[in-house]
C-alpha cells in the first residue's frame, strides 16, 4: 500500500499540476455501455453478472465509456472543455503476466471538447512529466505516436470502408502478438478483404515515417491527419520533450473507438508490455446519444508495468514505514496520561504511535519505536507527569551524542505545537554547536 499509494499521488499530483479536476464514478456499470460490435478483446474480458433487479452489469473494464456516459449526462451544465482525471480501478479477465493482471488501477486523463492536436500534446506532456517525476527518462521510454485519420485515409484509398474501418484497425492491432502472416490471414477470413488488399494494410502498420504513409494515400486524399501529426512533432519539441516521441504505423490501438491519433507507452528495452495507452475518439459521446460529435482524447496508464520498470532500474522507491512519536507509558498506571498526551501531538497535527501495553523493560519500548520508524520518542512517567512536563527523545541521534543532549522535557501545553518547539530545540543545539 505504501508503494500503491506513492504511485498514486504521482498521478494525482500530475493531472492537479496540470489543471485537471479529479473525478470518480461507480465500479459497476450496465454491459450495455460496452457493448460494440467491433471485435475487441476487451468486450469479451469482463466480469458480468445479472442482478436481482434483472439488470445485466459489469465490472467497468476500462473508465473511457464511463466518462462519456457521465459527460453526457451533465451536457446542460458543464462548461467544455473538460480536463478531467482519475485513478480508477478496472477489471479484465485476461491471462495473468508480468504487468498485466485482473484487477489492476488506470490512472486516466481526458480532455472533452477540444478539437485540435494541442489536446493531444497536453496530454504526452503529462505523461512526460510523470515519468520524469519517478526518475524515469527518454532513454528508458518512448511514445509511439499514429494517427488513424491517417490510416483511415490510406485504407480509404484501397477500398476500406468507413463501416469497416474500426473492425479492420481492431485485427491490425493484433500486428505485435501475431505477426505479418496471422494479421493478413485474420483480415482475409474476418473482415472479407481480398488478398491484395490484406497484404497492403499490413505493408502499411511497416511505415517508417508519417511521410512513407502518406505517400501511400497518393492524390486526392484527405491529408488532414497527415499535417496534424507533423504539427504534434513540432509541439512537443517547442513543450520539450520531442526525444520521448517515435512515429510508428503499427499503432493502432486494440480499442475500436478511436478516430484521430493514438499512442502508447514502450520500453526501449522491449521486455514489457504497453505501459499506457490513449488517443483521439471524436465520436464516442454520439455513439452514447449526443446530439453533435463532441471532440474528447486522453489516455488509460495502469499500475502495474511501470512498477516492473522501476524494479529493473531498480529504482523502486524505498518507503519504510514511518511515524512521528512512540507515545510510552511508565506503566499501566500512567496510560491515560498518555493518553491525553497521544491526543495534544494529534491535535498539532503530529503522527503518533500509542504503545498500548506498557513494556516491562525500556529496551523493549525502543525496539518498538525502531520497529515502527518512530523519529522521537515520548515517556510518560509519573516524575515529569507531576510537574506538567512529558520527556521527547529524539531517536535519530547517533551513539557518539549524549543522553542529556538527545532528550528535552516539554510543558502538556506546549504539546499541540510540538514541532515548533523541536524545531526551536533543533536550532539552539545547532547554535550551541557553532559557539563551541
Ligand atoms: P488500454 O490500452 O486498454 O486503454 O489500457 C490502458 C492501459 O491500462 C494499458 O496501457 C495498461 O497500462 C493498463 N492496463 C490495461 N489492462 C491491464 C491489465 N489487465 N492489467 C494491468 N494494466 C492494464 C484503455 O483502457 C482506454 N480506455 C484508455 C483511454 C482513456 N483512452 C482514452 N482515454
Amino acid at each position: 500500500m505504501r508503494l500503491q499509494r506513492w504511485l498514486y499521488d504521482h498521478f494525482r499530483n500530475v493531472g492537479t499540476l496540470c489543471g485537471f479536476e479529479e473525478y470518480d464514478a461507480p465500479v459497476l456499470e450496465r454491459q450495455e455501455l460496452y457493448k460494440r460490435k467491433a471485435g475487441e478483446e476487451i468486450t469479451q474480458q469482463m466480469y458480468s453478472f445479472t442482478d436481482k433487479e434483472g439488470v445485466e452489469v459489469t465490472l467497468r473494464p476500462e473508465m473511457t465509456p464511463t466518462l462519456a456516459r457521465m459527460v453526457l449526462g451533465k451536457a446542460q451544465s458543464l462548461m467544455l472543455p473538460l480536463k478531467w482525471y482519475s485513478v480508477p480501478q478496472c477489471w479484465r479477465f485476461e491471462t495473468t503476466q508480468r504487468g498485466r493482471k485482473r484487477e489492476h488501477y488506470q490512472w486516466n486523463m481526458d480532455i472533452i471538447g477540444c478539437k485540435g492536436i494541442n489536446a493531444e500534446v497536453e496530454l504526452l506532456a503529462a505523461i512526460v512529466l510523470f515519468f520524469k517525476n519517478i526518475g524515469i527518462t527518454s532513454k528508458d521510454i518512448g511514445l509511439k505516436i499514429n494517427s488513424r485519420k491517417v490510416m483511415g485515409a490510406v485504407l480509404k484509398s484501397m477500398g476500406v470502408t468507413d463501416e469497416q474501418f474500426a473492425p479492420v484497425c481492431v485485427v491490425m492491432d493484433k500486428f505485435d502478438k501475431i505477426g505479418p502472416e496471422e494479421t493478413q490471414k485474420e483480415l482475409r477470413d474476418t473482415q472479407g478483404l481480398d488478398a491484395d488488399t490484406a497484404k497492403k494494410l499490413v505493408d502499411c502498420l511497416l511505415c517508417k515515417s508519417v511521410d512513407d504513409l502518406a505517400a501511400l494515400c497518393g492524390e486526392g486524399v484527405d491529408r488532414s491527419g497527415v499535417d496534424e501529426l507533423k504539427r504534434l512533432f513540432e509541439l512537443a519539441d517547442a513543450y520539450g520533450f520531442g526525444d520521448w516521441l517515435v512515429f510508428d504505423a503499427s499503432v493502432v490501438r486494440g480499442l475500436a473507438y478511436y478516430t484521430g491519433v493514438v499512442f502508447e507507452g514502450f520500453d526501449r528495452l522491449g521486455e514489457l508490455r504497453a505501459i499506457c495507452g490513449g488517443g483521439r475518439y471524436d465520436r464516442l459521446l454520439s455513439l452514447y446519444g449526443a446530439v453533435q460529435e463532441v471532440p474528447a482524447c486522453g489516455f488509460g496508464f495502469g499500475d502495474c508495468v511501470v512498477v516492473e520498470l522501476l524494479k529493473d532500474k531498480g529504482i523502486t522507491p524505498v518507503l519504510p514505514k514511518e511515524v512521528d512519536f512512540v507515545v510510552a507509558a511508565f506503566n499501566e498506571g500512567m496510560q491515560g496520561s498518555a493518553m491525553k498526551t497521544a491526543a495534544a501531538l494529534r491535535e498539532g497535527g503530529a503522527q503518533v504511535d500509542l504503545l498500548l501495553e506498557p513494556k516491562k523493560k525500556v529496551t523493549q519500548t525502543f525496539d518498538y519505536a525502531n520497529r515502527v520508524g518512530a523519529r522521537y520518542m515520548v515517556f510518560v512517567a509519573p516524575q515529569e507527569w507531576e510537574s506538567g512536563k512529558v520527556r521527547i527523545k529524539d531517536l535519530r541521534l547517533g551513539e557518539d551524542v549524549p543522553d542529556e543532549e538527545k532528550q528535552l522535557d516539554v510543558a502538556l501545553d506546549d504539546l499541540v505545537k510540538v514541532k515548533e518547539v523541536l524545531e526551536q530545540w533543533a536550532l539552539t543545539k545547532k547554535m550551541g554547536a557553532v559557539k563551541v
